[in-house]
């Protein structure tokens, strides 16, 4: 067995147990050792340009690196447990294939400075990832907007109804909301984007590196100021997470009222078959899983930030090995809100909403009440009265099993004598909605005022 490349003092052999514990190869090699080989480049160049390498040895190294990056690309790297880590694993492969060269890769450089540089390199491609996503699902939303022009859902609060919307008011709510979670994203990446290279293990080095110079290399704003700071937080981690876990909230929020609407009950939005399931027992079913799915997942994105919250809580300053435990919750994140996005776009493309059904709904639970109330407001007369008037419109349609606007002019002037002819106008969903003018209300010239904003914003024609 090959010695490690820290062995120096070592005279026993590292238990099985604890080399097979202490890995991390096995869940960072495929995510970070594009990373790493960049990061090594622009380290070799800087080294070079400082003079602590030869230009040859550096033109070694680049061309080594260069190779090993198209064995791993070709799925013919061996990554090796022993190795440890993917820094130890490329840096010992570099050194099996050109030799003495290799060892002057890690001068002035770290593992603790090294694995970060990496981190942040990945959470900046992350971040891109997850905004194309977003951007893609908000399009789905607007789209499915326009094809339901016109088309008047009960608005409920508590889950009892409450007042008439516009299903494009209703999505382009979400529209909204992922708006702000693409702005957390970038204001997460804008913070995250500074470089720990040359912090080494913790105290920085006597040589004369140049660390704007790699971070200039890496694309990053700047150098971090401070060496300890630079090894020791994963804020930017957290942050991602954090972000993250907001967005997966969205997601289970709206994917519980799709699972609702897909309901006998509801009966709203019928799902295509291509986004369905059946079960296993029960030959008539169409299960919304998908949907089901992004709210169960969104559990996992909040599970993953505790963890890596309650792992930061107890460590002191620097770098310790339990960072290394940082990847995980981090790449999950990552890769299962991605899968959220990704397929809510899909389940929005291929939903179609049942105009009938919820047409037909739509007398039940006096949607119009409010409207109403505001009638008897621009009648003059004090808003709590008028409140207390509907409640008493109410109450006769509940004994007399009618609707508000099946009411006569009798009826209502038996209540208050307010009342005229032109009350008809606020009656019934159709007036009602259009009653609804406020700045981003849900009548339809707010609406559509809404949509020309991100249809032009997110480019659709
Ligand atoms: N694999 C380690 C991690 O992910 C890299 C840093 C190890 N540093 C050390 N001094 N053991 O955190």
């Amino acid at each position: 067995k090959e010695s490690k490349l820290w062995g120096g003092r070592f005279e026993e052999k590292v238990n099985e147990l604890v080399e097979r514990f202490t890995e991390s190869i096995s869940f960072e090699a495929e995510e970070l050792w594009m990373h790493d080989i960049r990061g090594s480049k622009a380290h070799a160049n800087m080294l070079a340009a400082q003079g602590l390498m030869t230009e040859g040895d550096r033109d070694k190294i680049i061309e080594g690196l260069g190779v090993i990056k198209k064995k791993i690309e070709s799925g013919k790297f061996v990554w090796r447990k022993d190795r440890e880590d993917v820094h130890m694993n490329i840096e010992a492969a570099l050194t099996d294939m050109i030799g003495e060269p290799a060892k002057k890769l890690h001068t002035a450089r770290s593992r603790n400075d090294q694995v970060v540089t990496d981190l942040r390199l990945w959470c900046r491609d992350a971040v891109d990832r997850i905004l194309t996503r977003i951007k893609q699902l908000q399009v789905q939303l607007v789209k499915l907007a326009l094809r339901n022009d016109g088309l008047i859902i009960p608005g409920y609060t508590h889950l009892q109804r409450a007042q008439p919307v516009l299903l494009q008011h209703l999505l382009l709510s979400y529209v909204e909301q992922l708006e702000r979670d693409a702005g957390r994203l970038t204001n997460c990446k804008e913070r995250l984007n500074f470089s720990p290279l040359g912090a080494c293990a913790l105290a920085g080095t006597g040589l004369p590196i140049d660390r704007f110079m790699t971070s200039q290399e890496l694309g990053f704003t700047a150098p971090l100021r401070n060496s300890i700071d630079a090894v020791s937080d994963r804020d930017f981690i957290l942050e991602l997470l954090a972000a993250n876990s907001i967005t997966a909230v969205h997601l289970s929020r709206l994917g519980e009222e799709w699972v609702l609407w897909a309901s006998e009950e509801f009966g709203f939005a019928i799902p295509s078959d291509s986004v369905s399931t059946g079960s296993s027992i029960m030959p008539q079913k169409k299960n919304p899983d998908p949907m089901e799915l992004v709210r169960g997942k969104s559990a996992r994105v909040v599970g993953d930030l505790m963890s890596l919250l309650i792992l930061c809580k107890g460590l002191p300053s620097a770098y310790n090995r339990d960072l290394q435990e940082d990847k995980e919750p981090l790449f999950d994140s990552v890769k299962t809100i991605t899968q959220m996005l990704e397929v809510t776009s899909v389940f929005a493309a291929n939903i179609t909403f049942n105009h009938e059904r919820i047409h037909t709904s739509l007398p039940a639970g006096y949607l119009d009440a409010t409207t109403l109330a505001d009638y008897l407001v621009k009648k003059g007369m004090p808003f709590r009265t008028s409140h207390e008037v509907v409640g008493r419109a109410v109450a006769l349609c509940v004994a007399k099993k009618c609707q508000l606007s099946d009411l006569t002019l009798d009826d209502l002037c038996g209540i208050n004598s307010i009342f005229e002819k032109d009350v008809y106008d606020f009656l019934g969903v159709d007036n009602a909605v259009n009653k609804f003018t406020s700045y981003g209300s849900t009548g339809s010239a707010e609406v559509q005022k809404q949509l020309q904003f991100w249809c032009s914003k997110l480019e659709i024609t």
